[in-house]
């Protein structure tokens, strides 16, 4: 296999260095606009230098970002070339395009890495797809705010403070925003009820609630009150077929697993009609984890046991106001809720959709943009 690899920054390293000791899969050219030591004769800054080169029949995608990422799977593609990639933003948002383009042009189109780095959750999701029905997935898929949520829980940290330590490590996106507001989770969650529900989910659709005006007074009251906050992603199908799906800050109990989950570590479930509640721990973001997960794909590419991608992926609007829940709420905006006070502007909703709440909560920010809230999981 002779790859093309697109970008040479934290990921696209980790897969270089992974693939130079292997004599399978070698790195023929690598497109990067920096000029790079020890690629001298591959390094190229022209697309089309991997595009027209019919020894090249694999691309990877390590740029991120929607453009020229996108343009670039789609050309590839149709120049007959698999693709693999660890863009889930790009991914999710151009999902049906990207599945069709591949069939069309009968070539592998691969993303294990956009969820969980280098945890083989989607991988688990497509067996599942096989012999049963899904009928939630989500958990803790982003390490960046499981590293701000749990260090700040534990130490008493400050939140800037913690998320210039995810910069440095190199798990934070490089806008941090689509860590914070919950933009990185909302599309992994679309890509994975994608696969589990054979459904094509606009990410845009899903409410998020991030985690940006999280104060050390509210993970303080969250102790008091026994709780853990962790940022989750939840996915449900209903009984009535419908699906429900938002990402918020979660309080839970101190002994649930998730709360368990420490530093900048994942933890992402599907639930199987046969086979239950299935967890899958490890490292979801970084160099080598995520490195490896891209890897992974492209031996599966080579090798004769491939995973089939295929479905219908049907456009389907969610049913949020199916699931109702209690939320913690910190504001000094007037309420638009029913609650109960718990003293220092902070209350504790009654049960209500989790549409419901994120469209609440925006009306108040209006008066209070450093509003909070996060649901309680009991
Ligand atoms: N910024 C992401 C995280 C990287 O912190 O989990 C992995 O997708």
């Amino acid at each position: 296999m002779n790859i093309g690899l697109l970008g040479m920054g934290t990921i696209g390293s980790g897969v270089f260095e992974i693939l130079e000791k292997r004599s399978d899969i070698r790195v023929s050219r690598v497109l990067d606009i920096r000029d790079i030591a020890g690629l001298e004769g591959r390094l190229t800054r022209r697309f089309e230098d991997i595009l027209e080169d019919p020894a090249i029949d694999t691309v990877v995608e390590l740029l991120g970002g929607l453009e020229p990422a996108h343009t670039f799977a789609v050309r590839s593609m149709q120049a007959g070339k698999h693709f693999v990639t660890a863009n889930k933003l790009m991914v999710s948002t151009h999902f049906s395009e990207l599945m069709r383009v591949a069939d069309e042009a009968g070539v592998e189109f691969r993303f294990s890495a956009c969820v969980g780095g280098g945890i083989p959750y989607l991988y688990n999701l497509l067996r599942a797809r096989r012999a049963d029905r899904v009928l939630e997935v989500g958990g803790i898929v982003n390490g960046t705010t499981n590293l701000i949520l749990d260090t700040m829980q534990s130490t008493g940290a400050d939140f800037q403070e913690v998320l210039l330590q995810a910069q440095r490590m190199g798990y934070a996106e490089a806008d941090p925003s689509a860590d914070i507001d919950g933009l990185d989770a909302r599309s992994k969650l679309s890509i994975s009820m994608n696969l589990a529900f054979d459904v094509c989910i606009d990410p845009a659709a899903i409410p998020t609630a991030g985690i940006r005006h999280l104060h050390k007074g509210d993970v303080e009251a969250f102790a008091a009150l026994g709780y853990a906050c962790r940022f989750l992603t939840r996915a449900v199908r209903q009984e009535d077929g419908r699906l429900s799906a938002y990402v918020e800050p979660t309080l839970l109990p101190a002994s649930a697993i998730e709360a368990a989950v420490g530093k900048n570590d994942n933890l992402i479930s599907f639930t199987g009609e046969y086979a239950g509640v299935q967890k899958f721990f490890g490292q979801g973001a970084g160099k080598f984890p995520t490195g490896y997960a891209v890897v992974e794909d492209l031996i599966d590419i080579l090798g004769p046991d491939r995973l089939p991608l295929c479905g219908r992926y049907a456009p389907t609007d969610l049913a949020n106001h199916l699931v109702s829940q209690s939320y913690y709420l910190r504001t000094s905006a007037p309420l638009n809720v029913e609650a109960e006070s718990l003293g220092e502007n902070r209350y504790r909703t009654r049960p209500l959709p989790v549409g419901e709440m994120h469209s609440r909560a925006e009306e108040m920010r209006r008066a209070d943009p450093e509003l909070f809230f996060a649901g309680i999981r009991e």
